[in-house]
């Protein structure tokens, strides 16, 4: 299953609708790599993208909200750290071998956390910056 940006999922900002597209694409890229089969090697360069790309986007939206006075930023990066963290415990669990079925299945579960988090609280971020 291809993970990617539905209709209902984006929020009016262009910014955030194409960093939501690549950020889908870089998850679609370590399953891709997960589902090779292969040891922890041939995935961690898709595993380290995605780290990074979620921190840089979790800070493009951070700065915009500042920037408006968004009045839910500070609960709104308390959401991100907290998946940051997760996300990053559970890239360290994943053993040399390589992603268990278990794993496999907490980035699943971790992926849903984000896609729900655009659809309640990005789309929320995206309608008070259109009314900006
Ligand atoms: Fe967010």
């Amino acid at each position: 299953m291809k993970y990617e940006l539905t209709k209902d999922l984006e929020t009016g900002n262009p910014i955030v609708d194409k960093e939501h597209r690549e950020l889908l694409q870089a998850v679609n890229n370590l399953m891709d790599a997960c589902a090779k089969g292969q040891g922890r090697t041939a995935i961690e360069p898709a595993l380290k993208f995605l780290i990074q790309y979620v921190d840089e986007h979790f800070r493009h939206e951070e700065q915009l909200q500042q920037r408006a006075n968004y009045p839910e930023l500070a609960k709104h990066r308390q959401i991100h750290e907290d998946y940051k963290r997760k996300l990053k415990e559970i890239a360290a669990q994943i053993p040399e071998s390589g992603p268990t079925v278990a794993d496999l299945s907490k980035v699943n579960t971790h992926v849903a956390v984000l896609i729900s988090h655009i659809r309640v609280e990005d789309k929320k971020l995206g309608t008070f910056l259109k009314d900006k």
